[in-house]
């Protein structure tokens, strides 16, 4: 048999701890599959008493993260401490540079430095996986990256982030404010204390990033995100979505267009019917389109410390398999010199569908000045629905518009008129709407 894998894990966290766990309770399949044993021969975390559930006493302790990818005895460096800089990024750069293999889950690190990082590792003939790094426990990566060669990808979105889809099914299933099931989130460990990087749509504009990348052989540009979180989302318009055939969800999405690639990450507005729509609670999905395979959608678990051991584990498992002295795979699917400037395409540009909903005066003429707005703007609208603003409202009005195919900046123009038009009580509200099967 080969030589054992040795692996060095920096962070026993979450994902640290089970990740160790799963290598030591699945330790003899894992040698049948691999043809060789996976040792954890170093480890490093803040507190070095702590208990993490796995017996560790015959692995090397390291109080630095990067002196462990170093000096250790290892083969692989698995960096788990998260964070885009500091020690997460000092530990990976060390190992790369040592020429030892990097598994991750860090989407932020990757976010920041994943070309630069990929360049090292490319230089040195080593492999950087990344699998957990994006939809937790969900092979997404290594479908893109591996499996769809010759395949050019038209568009990729998803739900990427857990605690707002399980803030957004909660919304719908049961009727309750955004800050109710924020706080239920808070209690069950869905959502963080300070839940910002979340529900802002940070987390999920790290691993579009990513995908981004993949997609269109473009440099990572986590930046350049057009970005719109789920704070202002109200039952006002879970209600009206639901009222026109449409569920709201937290989506990130890439795409190609004639004047660049969008990227942009926002709550939307897609079909009941389509697939993505039956995507509930903390369950992750992408969907890829690509000329010739059509669309794939691939959805499951994306946190958590079992699922993201998971896809941590694979990685691991497919340098253990790697022939010495083979070439391996560019990190981002061709080399990182290949990978070309990212052409962003402007928000103003965005075509599609609109959601918008209106509170205004119940006064005569209002509906007209909206109409005339939108004609004003070329918006035509497949929908336009007059309700009473509620039994408090008194003497408001909601206005729910559909648009057809239209601009985002003819939108925010006509919105923009409707306002000066003094007729709106509220904040107007915009929901983007996305073509899904
Ligand atoms: N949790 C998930 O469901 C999930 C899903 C997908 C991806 N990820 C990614 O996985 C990574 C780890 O997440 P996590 O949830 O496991 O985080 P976590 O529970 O906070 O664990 C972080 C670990 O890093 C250690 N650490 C922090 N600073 C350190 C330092 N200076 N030197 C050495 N060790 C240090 C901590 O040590 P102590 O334990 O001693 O404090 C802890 O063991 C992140 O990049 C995250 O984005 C997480």
């Amino acid at each position: 048999m080969a030589e054992a894998l040795r692996v060095g894990i920096a962070g026993l966290g979450t994902v640290g701890a089970s990740v160790a766990r799963v290598l030591a309770d699945k330790a003899a399949e894992l040698t049948r599959q691999c043809g060789r044993d996976l040792v954890v021969t170093a480890v490093s975390a803040r507190s070095r008493g702590r208990d993490r559930g796995v017996d560790l006493g015959k692995a090397q302790w390291f109080d630095d993260p990067a002196e462990l990818a170093r000096k250790a005895d290892i083969d692989v460096f698995v960096e788990l401490i998260g964070g885009e800089d500091g020690p997460a990024l000092e530990g990976v750069k060390a190992a790369l540079e040592a020429g030892r293999h990097v598994v991750t889950a860090n989407k932020a690190l990757l976010a920041r430095h994943g070309v630069a990082l990929a360049e090292i590792a490319e230089k040195k003939g080593v492999l950087l996986n990344y699998e957990a790094a994006v939809a937790g426990g969900i092979p997404v990566i290594k479908t893109m990256r591996e499996a769809m060669a010759g395949n050019s990808v038209t568009r990729v979105f998803g739900i990427l982030n857990g605690t707002c889809n399980y803030i957004l099914t909660r919304m719908e299933a049961e009727g309750l404010s955004f800050d109710a099931c924020l706080k239920e989130a808070q209690r069950l460990g869905y959502a963080e204390a300070d839940p910002t990087f979340d529900i802002e749509g940070h987390d999920t504009a790290h691993k579009l990033s990513i995908l981004t990348s993949l997609a269109f052989g473009s440099r990572i540009a986590a930046d350049d995100i057009y970005l719109e979180g789920i704070s202002n989302i109200t039952q006002a318009d879970i209600r009206a979505a639901g009222e026109l055939g449409y569920r709201i969800k937290l989506l990130g999405v890439a795409q190609k267009t004639e004047s660049g690639i969008e990227q942009r990450v926002h709550p939307t507005m897609v079909p009941t019917s389509s697939v993505i729509a039956q995507v509930h609670g903390v369950t992750n999905a992408v969907a890829i389109e690509t000329d010739i395979l059509g669309e794939l959608l691939l959805s499951g678990p994306g946190a958590g410390g079992n699922a993201t051991a998971s896809a941590v584990v694979g990685d691991i498992a497919d340098i253990a398999k790697s022939r010495p002295g083979f070439q391996h795979g560019p990190v981002f699917g061709r080399p990182a010199r290949e990978l070309r400037p990212y052409k962003k395409a402007q928000m103003r540009s965005h075509a599609g569908g609109y959601f918008i909903r209106l509170t205004v005066h119940d006064r005569i003429g209002v509906f007209a000045a909206i109409a005339k707005r939108m004609a004003d703007n070329e918006i035509s609208l497949e929908s336009i629905v007059q309700h009473s603003a509620g039994p408090e409202a008194g003497s408001q009005k909601t206005v729910v518009l559909v648009t057809h195919e239209t601009t985002e900046a003819a939108v925010r123009k006509a919105v923009e008129g409707i306002t000066k038009d003094g007729h709106l009580t509220d904040k107007p509200q915009v929901i983007r709407i996305e073509r899904a099967e």
